[in-house]
């Protein structure tokens, strides 16, 4: 009898997702899952029980009848008490954890037998991208942030040349370019505003030019780059000289998104009351770290506050903001992490520990709590390749370049040569010998030097030099009375120009296919 994976409706106040839609649910079921989905658990992120139902699960309205069939339970809130209950000992629970938060749930869990993975505890590999929850919802609060900061701003975001006047475009000013920060820059670009974005990780500089906005720098040699692409906690030094550059721009900018972070801490106070009054009234500050205590001074989690004339934005969970879009994100995180679970695609879990991202997810595994993991072997390997001294490359003799004198002794030797072959020859044949030399050297020196990007263009000349050699080689084939010799030079001369000038061709045409929509 396959698994039954059960999907129940979210209790928590405020949460709109579900853990899986009718687009997923087919998923499940080709992993060989039967499924039950509890009725209304998609109606805030408009699935209805008959799109369940259309999809291949089965719709059950008890809680309780539903949770007693569960082989695996999906969820998206932590598990309240009331539901922990109703799941039988030896299911499988997959929903929000936070295990470093919650010792109190990982106990009773642990006591009830419930074999949990947490989704925030997937390791940052990139062989896990795939089923990173944190990564999809951090997402959708970048997109969320800037929707909410052009709601509250009451201009704007694009600049504007109309009869009545000019308007100018609206700044907005990033800090912490993550995947909330780099979603949050895409969104602002592309409705007009000029963004700028400042990071602790040198790594984001390129990432925010690459989106088009400016990355503010400090003068300061320090990276913030921590384990797993985190930041790590910055010098007193650095964060003095960080809010003062905020505090200059905040002279200029009308919206400021914060989504600076570091994990298992409370987020830095980078915006402080003295810089909110220096900000323009009518400006806004949306802060993406209201729950872990927020960026700015100001902020008041959960709630939307104006002080100083500034609208200030703490609403925490964005992601539940855009409900349908989570929940297809955060379902296909689960469709990609049980089709780990399920290597035979035959309903039967098995959660391998010999695996580094089931190994991550898992707190909770036969009664035991499995949290903290130890650390990743992959990112050990990585950092002990760091510090490990880098081997020595093999040296590789150096080319020395030619003394002058044997410079002269070429040449002389090579003069000699030409009057030498002038006493035997005729004067056209020594003119032509020495057209021929120079051209081989200067096509050597043209060729040798040419860097690979430049190839392209380099393959249109030598097709145009072809093209060249072609009409030659055919005046000689069409001479009349020309000697055996001739006429299979200038053969060969032909072929092996006929086939540059047809591989160029075809060449350009398979190049061209590359950017054919069709
Ligand atoms: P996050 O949500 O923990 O932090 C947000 C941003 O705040 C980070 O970019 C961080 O550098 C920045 N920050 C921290 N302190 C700051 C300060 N004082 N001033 C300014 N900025 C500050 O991180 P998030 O967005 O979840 O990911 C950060 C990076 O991790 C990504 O850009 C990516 O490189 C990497 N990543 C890797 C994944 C994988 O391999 N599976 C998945 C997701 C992210």
């Amino acid at each position: 009898m396959p698994f039954q994976v059960v999907i129940p409706r979210e209790t928590v106040a405020g949460e709109t997702r579900v853990a899986a839609t009718p687009d997923s649910v087919k998923k499940l079921i080709k992993l060989g899952y039967t499924v039950a989905v509890q009725s209304n658990a998609g109606q805030h992120a408009n699935f209805a029980d008959e799109d369940y139902t259309s999809a291949g699960a089965e719709v059950i309205a008890d809680t309780a009848e539903l949770l007693a069939k569960a082989g695996i339970v999906l969820k998206v809130a932590t598990p309240t008490d009331a539901e922990i209950d109703l799941i039988p000992s030896g299911a499988i629970l997959i929903s929000y954890i936070w295990p470093a938060q919650n010792e109190a749930l990982l106990k009773k869990l642990a006591e009830r037998g419930i074999n949990t993975l947490g989704m925030e505890s997937i390791p940052r590999l990139s062989r896990a991208q795939k089923m990173d929850a944190l990564s999809s919802m951090s997402n959708i609060s970048g997109y969320r942030a800037v929707i909410e900061a052009a709601n509250h701003f009451g201009r704007f975001f694009t600049g504007q040349i109309t009869a009545a006047g000019k308007v100018p475009p609206a700044k907005v000013m990033i800090v912490g370019a993550g995947v909330a920060g780099l979603a949050a820059i895409g969104t602002a670009k592309g409705l007009g505003a000029i963004v700028r974005a400042f990071d602790t990780r040198l790594a984001a500089k390129e990432q925010v030019e690459s989106m088009g906005a400016e990355f503010l720098e400090l003068e300061f040699e320090e990276d913030g780059s921590g384990e797993g692409g985190y930041a790590k906690v910055m010098s007193d030094e650095f964060i003095k000289a960080e809010m003062e550059l905020f505090r200059q721009q905040a002279e200029e900018v009308d919206i400021i998104i914060t989504t600076a972070l570091i994990p298992g801490r409370p987020a830095p106070k980078l915006i402080l009351e003295e810089v909110v009054k220096t900000l323009k009234p009518g400006s806004v500050i949306v802060d993406l770290a209201a729950e872990q205590g927020g960026n700015c001074e100001c902020t008041v989690p959960g709630e939307v506050v104006t002080k100083h004339g500034v609208t200030i934005v703490g609403l925490t969970n964005l992601a539940t903001h855009a409900p349908a879009q989570a929940s297809q994100l955060y379902s296909q995180n689960l469709v990609h992490l049980l089709t780990d679970l399920t290597p035979e695609k035959d309903g039967e879990p098995f959660i391998n520990m010999d695996d580094e991202v089931l190994r991550g997810a898992t707190v909770v595994k036969d009664g035991e709590i499995t949290f903290p993991p130890p650390p990743l072997k992959s990112q050990q390997d990585a950092s002990a390749k760091k510090s490990a001294p880098a081997p020595e490359a093999p040296v590789k003799p150096e080319k020395k370049p030619m003394s002058g004198k044997a410079i002269a002794g070429f040449w002389a030797i090579a003069f000699a040569a030409m009057l030498g072959l002038g006493q035997v020859s005729s004067p056209e044949f020594v003119q032509h010998f020495v057209v021929f030399v120079l051209s081989i050297f200067i096509g050597w020196q043209v060729i040798w030097n040419v860097s690979h990007a430049l190839h392209t263009p380099l393959m249109a000349v030598t097709n145009a030099i072809s093209g060249i050699v072609i009409l030659g080689t055919l005046l000689q084939l069409g001479g009349v009375g020309g000697s055996g010799l001739i006429l299979a030079l200038a053969f060969i001369g032909t072929l092996v120009a006929m086939i540059n000038v047809v591989g160029g061709f075809y060449v350009t045409h398979r190049m061209l296919a590359m950017f054919r929509k069709d």
